[in-house]
Order: C-alpha cells, then structure tokens, then sequence
C-alpha cells in the first residue's frame, strides 16, 4: 500500500519526509521519492528500490526548502521504476503530486489531456492528477486541486504542492486514509499516524470529499464547494516508541510479546462491575432480538478471527452466524437484508474487498459492525457501529496482536450479545467474564510454557510443506497457525479439519511429513489422538498443542506445545501464541524479511 507524507514549516524538509517515509516502509514499497519546494521552483528526486537508494540520490542532488511531499509507491499501474516513482511533476513545472488510491478513469482522463497537448512521461495512473491541476490552473491551486478532483473516480489521499505558494500543501481525501498534523509553527500530512506521531500527538482525520490548506500557521480544511469546515483535532493515544522494535530484532517479535498489554487494554475497558459494556454498541441492544442472522467477513488473518468467532456467537448466542472471505462474499449475491448484522473484522481499515464487502451488505440493508484497528480508517467511517482493538501500532506485515485482539472483541462481543439476547444465565456471563479479563495472563503464560521453540525451529527447518489439523475452534486456529508460517517462512502448508483427512488428504501423509496437531478441545481430543495415530502410522511428524498438565499426548506426539487451561470457547488466544512464535522462528532459521515478507504489503488496498 502506498504512503505519502508532507510537511511545512520552518525546518529543512528533507529530513522532515525522508523519517516520514521510513515510518510508513511497514506499509509495503517498491519506489520512492521527494519533493521540495525550494523557494518558488519545484525540485524532486526519485528513486526505484528502497529508500536508501533515494537517500543516496539527495546526497548528490541536494534538495533545500521548508516545504514538500514524499511518497513510497507499491507498484499497481506500471513497473517500479524511477520514472513511475511519485511524485508526479506538471509539464509547467508548477505543480508536484504524491498519490495513494487507484484513480479508475485515468485511461479516458490521460486520453483528454494527451488531446490537450499535455506530455506524459510514467505509466501511473496518478500523472493525471497533476496534469489535471495544470489545466484548472487559473491562480489559486486551491481551486485547481478542487476542480482536479472533480473529474477523479476511484480512491485517493492526494499531497500537492505548486511552485507559487511555497510554504502551503493541498491535501484530498476520497476513500483513502489521510491525517494532518497540527505542530507548533509547522504542519504535516501522511497516510497514517505512524508517520506524524514523532513531531506531534494532535491530528485530524479527513474525511471523504474534504480538502485541506496546510500552512505553518495551521490548517484549514473544506469541502468540494470551498465552504470551511470545522474539525476537531484528536490526540494520539500512544507515542514514538509504541511505534519502535523496542530492541526486539523484529517488529513482529516485539508485537507477539506485547499481546498480552494489547489484550488487557482491548478488554478491560469493557468489563465494569463484572458485566461487559460495549458503550460503542449499546444503543443496538435493543434492535439485537430481530437480527436473524449474523455475517462476518474479512481477509487474511482479519478472516480467521471471524472464524473463531463464528464459532463462539452461535454457541453462546444461538443465531446462525456465517464467516465469509470478504472477496467471496463481495461477488456471491448473498442473501442479505436488514435482519442481518455484519460485522467486518479488519486491522487496517483500508483493505479493499473488506470495503467493498461492507458497501454491498450496507446496500441490502445489513447494520455493520466494524472491529478495526486503526481510528479514522475508512472501514470504521463507513460502518454503523465501530469496536476498536486498542492493540496499537501494528508494523509487522505478519499481523499477530492485530489478530488477537480482534479475537478478543469478538468474544467480547459474544458474551454481551448472548447476556442481552438471554441465551446464557447472568452465571454464566460471570464466569465468562472472568474468563476474558484473565486472558492477558494466559496469553503471557502460553508464552512462558513453550521456551522450546526456537530448537523446534531448528529442528524442523527444512521441512518443505506441512499441515495443521484441528477441530472446531482448533481448526480455526489452524486456519491463521498455517498462514502465519507462510506468509513469513514462504513453506508450504495447509490448514485442515482433521476429521477431512481420510476424505483425501492423508493420501500425501509420507515418512517425515510434519503435522502440527492442535488438540486443545478436551471433548474432542480422542477424536485427535485417532488423527494423530492415523497420521503416526504413516510416517508423519507430529508436533501437538495440548492443555496445561495433559500427560497423554506425550504417548502420541513427537514434540508438545502447551496452552494453558483456558474455557474452551476463548482458547484461540493463548492457542495461536506459540504458533506465531513457530512462525518467526522457522522464519528465522531460513534467513526471511520477517517484518516485510516478498510481495506481501502490510494493507492490501488494491483489489
Ligand atoms: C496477515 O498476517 C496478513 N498480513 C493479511 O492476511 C491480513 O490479515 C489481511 O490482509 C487483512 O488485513 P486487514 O486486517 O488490515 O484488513
């Protein structure tokens, strides 16, 4: 996912972007590039590759000014190259744009503007935005940045700079995340709160079809008329640091170790005098008995917490609940109405077939209900009700809090609705509830009880492919387990229901073949110990997860991950912690880009 940053004041601004840019690497690049207003002329450098290949460029074309826009561009419409790098210069020289979205019209648009005698230079799609503010260009850029947009379909967070007017930015958001920051006798934009948080804690999040002035004096924002509109500036509720490894060797070590803090701040806020609260969602209680059906979609991991989630609703809440890939569900023609309550799971915000999923539901009248990470994202503008993972900063592509706490406002969610619905006694919400507060700790203790893992990494490096099987919550489990050794590792895996195995599968059982066995639901573990066995007989390796204290898997399983005892319903936290950490591990052995795997970016914004 692309990133752009600005800023204006009175320091260098060269530095100002470039740590900027750094901040916004985790998003996923493949180019980049600056421009700097240097006293009523535009200058720029750009580069393909890292940013250090940039930072080299600026040491033998220096750059001086107090203002400009940076960019890290993760390729869409042509390859990663200089020329195709952001930003983007008007043939007159005036004007300079960094673009995150995907502008749909271009073709028809670059078509028009090629008629008009404007030279192209890249394959992007966004080289006709600046274009475009060339030809409304009538003197103020206010009114050209306005008029540009008019004639733009598709998503963007536009920064623009013009030659004239060297200490202002323009700024435009359509559907795309963007921030400004208000600092003492300076501004900044970026794409996220990342990127700002180092120079201030007061932000204001733009919405769509706002557009924005931003001068070292401050900041003036306006819709597509020029009417101002007043915005209220927020403060950041964490700081730099969150945002740093924390001497970890990767962010996402650093991220699984911090679940347990992740966990305690999602959850604790919302249990008071022992009931559950969700003050966000309230005032749906009463609308809860006519909801006949519940859907959750996402992608990703996002998708297998709504996975376990399906599992913990329709338990406690005895409503048909149904989980769905967001890029299924998108195109399926599901049958949605408004007795449906979709809730759309989403560490980001901004991942695009999650947005589209919402759009489709919310027009055949579904209520939705977003649990996302990120304050100011476009999901959680979009939705009705939003519940927040308050997990921080999550930088690692590989997501791991983000997961977790999302599986912790789900099951949040599940209680409250199952105490409101009356499908459990006040009891059993009780008991729930204390089971919930105490999942911090045995997200700490899953930690504590397996310091073995790094040796099973070394053990099992080499392995080529191998399979996770599970059932029930376990199999969901499986779901994100085999994902996470993937997508860091790059070894083949599946996840599978254990019960399929003999329907197939097993037939790829040979002599070494490793098989994580999660057999965590005490009511199905003989059911396991029948897979284990199965999967012993030919040949396979089998590493197990169990319960604190369970002495017969050791009969069965090569190697043994502990859980600690946790309600059956609410073991996916503690369970999937040791998996991640196997993850990193086996990462770890075979020399990957932990933090930014290959391809992968950390918001998949594009479809
Ligand atoms: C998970 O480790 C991946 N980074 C990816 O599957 C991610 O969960 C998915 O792209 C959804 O992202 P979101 O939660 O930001 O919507």
């Amino acid at each position: 996912m692309c990133g752009i940053v600005g800023y204006t004041g009175s320091s260098s601004a060269v530095p100002v972007l470039l740590s900027g840019l750094k901040r916004l690497e985790y998003r996923g690049y493949d180019s980049a590039g600056i421009a700097v207003n240097t006293g009523g002329s535009l200058q720029m450098v750009k580069a393909s590759g890292h940013l250090e290949h940039l930072m080299e460029r600026l040491k033998s074309t220096p750059l001086s000014g107090t203002s400009g826009i940076g960019h890290t561009r993760w390729a869409t419409h042509g390859a990663p190259t200089d020329i195709n790098a952001h930003p983007h210069m008007s043939n007159d020289g005036q004007f300079a744009v960094v673009h995150n979205g995907i502008i749909e019209n271009y073709a028809q648009l670059r078509e028009e503007l090629t008629e008009n005698g404007f030279q192209f230079s890249s394959e992007t799609d966004t080289e006709v935005i600046v274009h475009l503010l060339e030809y409304y260009d009538q003197g103020d850029p206010k009114v050209a940045v306005m008029k540009a947009a008019s004639r733009l379909e598709g998503s963007y967070a536009l920064g623009v700079v013009c030659a004239r007017f060297p200490d202002t930015l323009y700024t435009a958001r359509l559907s795309s995340p963007l921030i400004l920051g208000v600092g003492i006798g300076e501004s900044f934009f970026a794409s996220d709160v990342t990127a700002l948080v180092r120079h201030t804690k007061n932000v204001i999040y733009m919405e769509d079809g706002e557009f924005a002035c931003i001068t070292p004096r401050g900041i003036e924002v306006f819709d597509s008329t020029g009417a101002p509109i007043r915005k209220t500036v927020s403060r950041v509720a964490w700081d730099v640091e969150a945002a740093e490894k924390g001497g970890y060797d990767h962010f996402m070590l650093k991220e699984i170790m911090e679940q347990p803090r992740a966990l305690k701040l999602t959850i604790e806020p919302r249990i008071r005098d022992g009931r559950i609260v969700l003050d966000e969602f309230e005032s749906f209680r009463a609308q809860l008995p006519n909801i006949r059906k519940v859907v959750i979609t996402a992608c990703g991991s996002a998708y297998h917490a709504g996975c376990v989630g399906r599992y913990v609703i329709e338990q406690l809440c005895r409503i048909p609940v149904e989980a769905e890939l967001a890029s299924e569900l998108r195109y399926r023609n599901p049958i949605i109405d408004s007795s449906t309550l979709l809730i759309v799971v989403s560490q980001s915000g901004e991942t695009a077939d999650t947005i589209a999923a919402l759009k489709e539901c919310k027009a055949r009248g579904a209520t939705v209900l977003a649990v996302v990470n990120v304050v100011g994202s476009t999901i959680a503008k979009l939705a009705d009700y939003v519940l927040y993972t308050w997990a921080g900063p999550e930088i690692a592509v590989a997501t791991t809090k983000g997961y977790t706490t999302q599986v912790a406002v789900l099951d949040l969610f599940a209680v409250w609705a199952a105490e409101a619905l009356g499908t459990i006694s006040a009891q059993s919400c009780a008991d729930y509830v204390k089971q919930l507060l105490s999942l911090p700790e045995r997200a700490q203790r899953a930690i504590d009880l397996n310091p073995g893992i790094p040796a099973l990494a070394r053990q099992y490096k080499a392995a080529d492919a191998m399979f996770f099987i599970g059932r029930n919550i376990d199999y969901a489990i499986c779901l994100e387990g085999s994902l996470k050794l993937k997508e860091i590792s790059y070894i083949h895996s599946e996840a599978y229901a254990a019960g399929e195995l003999k329907h197939g599968t097993i037939a790829l059982i040979d002599e070494g073949r490793l098989v994580v066995a999660l057999a965590c639901q005490e009511a199905l573990f003989d059911k396991m110990m029948s897979n284990v066995r199965e999967v012993k007989a030919r040949g396979a390796q089998v590493l197990a997860a169990a319960l604190e204290g369970n002495r017969r898997i050791l009969s069965q399983a090569d190697d043994v991950l502990y859980i600690p005892d946790t309600d059956p319903l609410f073991l996916a936290i503690p369970e999937i912690i040791p998996l991640q950490l196997f993850a990193y591990y086996m990462a770890r052995e075979n020399g990957c880009d932990i933090d930014k795997p290959k391809n992968l970016a950390k918001s998949v914004t594009v479809e």
